[in-house]
């Protein structure tokens, strides 16, 4: 049997897996459901989502609710801002960017069903590409492979981030330097986040993600 979890508002969960209400009764990735009368229960993947994976490991809060303006940088095919936009509900709007046509293309196809999306294709090591076509939100969220994907987080928030405000960064150690151990990188991570903002949280992601830990901030 499916229940709402008590602490995140619009994920639900059994035994085993975690999922949310499909906002639309639709899915639109190879994917398990689950139907409990009229509505429809996507199963999420906490190895395809890093998001997901946090939850399964237990971190502690990420902001997102009903109503939460999003900017999601790194959306890729928009798997995991699918399940962002069944939390966030129609009330809700993600600006999702990607740096890659090809798969902004699917973004697009995803956006054109869910009212709630709006894809945007642009780097986001240069936010002020995109000062004319998005909002302060209440959420950055970032998942990005990239060298200076700490300071691209920063820079973001600092930009974007409304006050009272959590920023979640999904980190790929391997992609920042193959040579350091990722215990050592996430360590050294935690210290340049805190000298700009308060960490709230963190978890390490394997097994779901190898060499992966999502950290969550919070602007004063
Ligand atoms: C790991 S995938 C994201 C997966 C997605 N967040 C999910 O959970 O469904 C990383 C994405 O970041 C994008 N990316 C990398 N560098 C970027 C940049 N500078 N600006 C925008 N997108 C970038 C890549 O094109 C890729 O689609």
């Amino acid at each position: 049997m499916i229940l709402l979890d008590k602490k995140f508002p619009n994920i639900f969960k059994d035994k085993k897996n975690i999922y949310t209400k499909s906002l639309d009764k639709k899915t639109y990735f190879e994917e398990r459901t689950k139907r409990e009368g009229k509505n429809v229960y996507r199963e999420w993947d906490p190895k395809r989502s890093k998001l997901a994976a946090g939850l399964i490991k237990g971190i502690s809060q990420i902001g997102f609710k009903e109503g939460s303006i999003v900017l999601y940088l790194g959306a890729s095919h928009g798997y995991t801002v699918s399940f962002v936009s069944d939390i966030i509900g129609k009330n809700g709007f993600i600006f999702a960017i990607d740096i890659a046509p090809q798969v902004t293309r699917d973004l697009v196809r995803l956006a054109e069903e869910r009212n709630n999306i709006a894809p945007i294709l642009a780097n986001c090591n240069h936010p002020e590409e995109y000062k004319d076509t998005v909002s302060k939100s209440d959420i950055v969220y970032q998942d990005i492979a990239q060298k200076n994907q700490v300071q691209i987080f920063l820079k973001n928030c600092d930009a974007y981030l409304n006050s009272g405000g959590f920023g979640l960064l999904a980190l790929k150690a391997r992609s920042m330097d193959v040579t350091k151990k990722p215990k050592d990188l996430f360590k050294q991570v935690m210290k340049e986040l805190e000298e700009k903002i308060s960490v709230v949280d963190y978890r390490v992601l394997d097994p779901y993600e190898k060499d992966h830990a999502l950290f969550i901030v919070k602007k004063k």
